[in-house]
């Protein structure tokens, strides 16, 4: 296929759009929240503010320089830009990684739409134990399954239209609608009971609190939330044009990030901390079972607010949800149908035949298939840590190496610096990110996981 026929995005505004949407997802409103509870609040926040600006974000220019320099998908990105076939792994790992994230996510995501559909149809406190009606439904044979197809299904229908008519067209109608959900959900919670305390719990720092599973919490989640390290990036990138400043762009996409998670922050623990006998700390189920128990205790005089607080919480959610599945995505559609030459539509297919038939597995794993474990992990847990702690880390040092060492260092400072043509003042600053400390705080990461992952078994 040719390079011009790949299609590319048609603004500035729509790739930063949707490279943002990309990054905001569940991990930033699900997953975020549930490890700032876990984690002591707001110490959490400023090591994972740290990580996010030194470590992801460089991981973040290099997938930008690697995607634009070689306008490829990510396993010919790696191909084109270096001699032999060694570096073509960190391109087939990042479809894997790809693929694999996008099944288990999209588990999640499908109870998303189950819980945005009973919010919508006003059902979703027919019953008062939330926790019970949780379990009931992810543990159900049948109910979850067709709620992840029917997720995958909105993502494909997204990625066959393409770049410009799908993916940024898309992008460009629900990431204003998502900031207009948030805004609205953040000014009410501030009227709240509890939002002295759940500021306080979300910014006063207790410095006592950081501990080196804290530091290394906040890179997991710095790099699960930017999407870094799995070649997202480096596909959307390609689509990028020759005027587009990566480094101010990847600036962009991490703060639009950062203040998305931080916002969802100030809307979870005022309401949280405005119910007595509420904890911060619910863990993963804090979304689903906590929450709505909260909005119906807060608003239990008023059936009304529930019932808009609820739709507007689920509904953010599910279009955040929705951004980032589109991206992993894209990852192995623009592989397959530039290695087969095959047509957008029949790779799209593919691409959700193989997640529909990886998610159902992992979704099973809540219900009839509880008893199965591989390594100790049930397979939605062992899908979790091949790809947040082996793939995405692996992914992470690939990529920073291969653009801070390997690649040749014109084209670095060409991409960087748009061929000469932007003034680069912090060019020693970015390169030394890239070289440096993004690779170390990687390995840092990663040998830690392994240690503790083996330590506890
Ligand atoms: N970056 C995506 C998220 O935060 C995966 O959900």
């Amino acid at each position: 296929m040719q390079k011009e026929d790949r299609g590319g995005f048609g603004s500035r505004i729509g790739a930063i759009l949707a490279a943002a949407g990309c990054a905001v997802g569940l991990g930033n409103i699900w997953r975020f929240p549930t490890e700032v509870g876990n984690n002591g609040g707001g110490a959490f926040i400023l090591v994972y503010i740290g990580a996010v600006f030194f470590i992801a974000m460089p991981v973040m220019i290099s997938e930008f320089v690697i995607g634009r320099a070689s306008h490829s998908n990510a396993v010919d990105a790696f191909r084109s830009l270096s001699k032999g076939k060694f570096w073509s792994i960190a391109g087939y790992l990042s479809v894997l990684a790809g693929i694999l994230v996008l099944s288990y996510y999209s588990v999640v995501a499908g109870w998303t739409l189950y819980y945005s559909f009973s919010a919508v149809s006003a059902t979703l406190s027919s019953s008062s134990d939330y926790a019970q009606t949780f379990s009931h439904f992810v543990s159900h044979p049948f109910f979850p399954l067709i709620a992840l197809a029917v997720f995958l299904l909105l993502t494909h229908l997204v990625v066959v239209r393409g770049i410009q008519n799908g993916i940024e067209r898309y992008s460009k109608m629900m990431m204003p609608l998502l900031f207009i959900l948030m805004l609205v959900l953040v000014v009410y919670c501030l009227t709240m009971s509890g939002v002295s305390q759940g500021l306080d719990f979300l910014f006063h720092p207790d410095f006592s609190k950081i501990t080196s599973h804290v530091v290394l919490s906040a890179m997991g989640q710095a790099f699960f939330s930017l999407s870094v390290g799995i070649g997202c990036l480096i596909t959307y990138s390609s689509y990028f044009r020759h005027d587009t400043r990566l480094v101010s762009s990847a600036l962009e996409v991490s703060l639009i990030d950062t203040l998305v998670a931080i916002l969802s922050g100030c809307i979870i623990f005022p309401a949280v901390f405005s119910v007595p006998g509420v904890s911060p700390d619910a863990g993963p189920g804090l979304v689903f079972i906590t929450l709505p128990h909260v909005f119906d205790l807060a608003f239990s005089d008023s059936p009304v607010m529930y019932y808009v607080f609820s739709v507007f919480f689920y509904l953010l959610l599910l279009l955040a949800a929705l951004t980032s599945s589109i991206s992993m995505h894209e990852i192995s559609t623009a592989y397959i149908r530039e290695r087969f030459q095959m047509s957008r539509t029949m790779a799209a297919s593919i691409v959700s035949l193989l997640c529909l038939l990886l998610g159902v597995i992992c979704s099973l794993s809540f219900g009839p298939w509880e008893h199965i474990h591989l390594f100790g992990l049930g397979f939605f847990d062992l899908f979790d840590f091949i790809t947040a702690k082996l793939l995405m880390p692996i992914g992470g040092l690939l990529i920073t190496v291969f653009a801070g060492w390997y690649l040749n260092r014109k084209v670095l400072h060409d991409e960087l610096t748009n061929r000469g043509t932007l003034p680069f003042t912090f060019l020693r600053l970015v390169t030394f990110l890239i070289r440096w400390v993004a690779p170390i705080g990687v390995c840092v990461i990663f040998v830690n996981e392994i240690v503790s992952f083996f330590s506890t078994k």
